[in-house]
């Protein structure tokens, strides 16, 4: 019952927080920083599948600087992302309620200087590779709107995707590093900022996936 009402008020929340996300995300291709009232050399991260916006929110925080725009599907999901940035006054951080699968529309070429990829979808069940947030179409358009130099950080819980990432990355011409099978005993736990699902599966006790996947053009 919860669950029904909350989805009904979605469109009147949307609206309380209208400052934080993009309605017409197309009109600002190439724009970004300038829409966002940010310096044409500040540094801009995306975040594909932000989920209820732990990491982004966290992520914000630490890099403020940095301006930071995460982007999820459901608008049911992304909404409590976009009402955690609102309530808390994070102000380089921004949303946008789209399927990732039209990202080249939003985003121009060398816009981007950093990529998260959190526990995407691994499509593992059903066989379906192609959907895969790292399968080369998706890649491709990553490499067009990332700088050279440009990186994509990717973390998962499921060994399937993993090994299929890594030489999806390799076959697209990215150069790897950082790589771990067991990111929360690694030396690059000290950094690292958890996601909810990240959280979930090292309380299960299960090793986190990580890479660091640079543009190289
Ligand atoms: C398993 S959840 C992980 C959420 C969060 N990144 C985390 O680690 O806690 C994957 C999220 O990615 C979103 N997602 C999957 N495919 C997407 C796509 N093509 N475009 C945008 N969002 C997508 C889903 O709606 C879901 O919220």
């Amino acid at each position: 019952m919860a669950r029904a009402r909350t989805k009904r008020h979605i469109p009147e929340r949307m609206e309380r927080c209208k400052e934080r996300w993009f309605e017409n995300p197309l009109q600002n291709k190439g724009k970004w920083r300038e829409v966002c009232g940010f310096l044409p050399e500040c540094e801009l991260f995306l975040e594909i599948g932000c989920g209820k916006g732990k990491f982004c929110t966290e992520m914000a925080v630490k890099h403020p600087d940095v301006l930071y725009i995460a982007l999820e599907r459901d608008s049911s999901v992304i909404l409590a992302a976009i009402e955690k940035a609102h309530n808390e006054e994070i102000p380089n951080l921004f949303f946008l309620n789209v399927d990732a699968n039209l990202l080249e529309n939003y985003f121009e070429e060398d816009e981007v200087d950093k990529m998260f990829l959190n526990f995407s979808d691994p499509w593992s069940r059903r066989n379906k590779p192609k959907r895969r947030l790292t399968y080369r179409d998706f890649l491709v358009q990553y490499k067009k709107m990332l700088k050279n130099g440009g990186q994509i950080w990717m973390k998962t819980d499921n060994d399937i995707l993993f090994d299929f990432s890594l030489e999806e990355f390799e076959f697209c011409g990215f150069e790897l590093s950082e790589l771990t099978r067991e990111l929360q005993n690694s030396e690059y736990d000290k950094e690292n900022v958890r996601t909810e699902f990240e959280q979930k599966f090292i309380d299960q006790g299960i090793g986190i996936k990580r890479v660091v996947a640079t543009n190289r053009k």
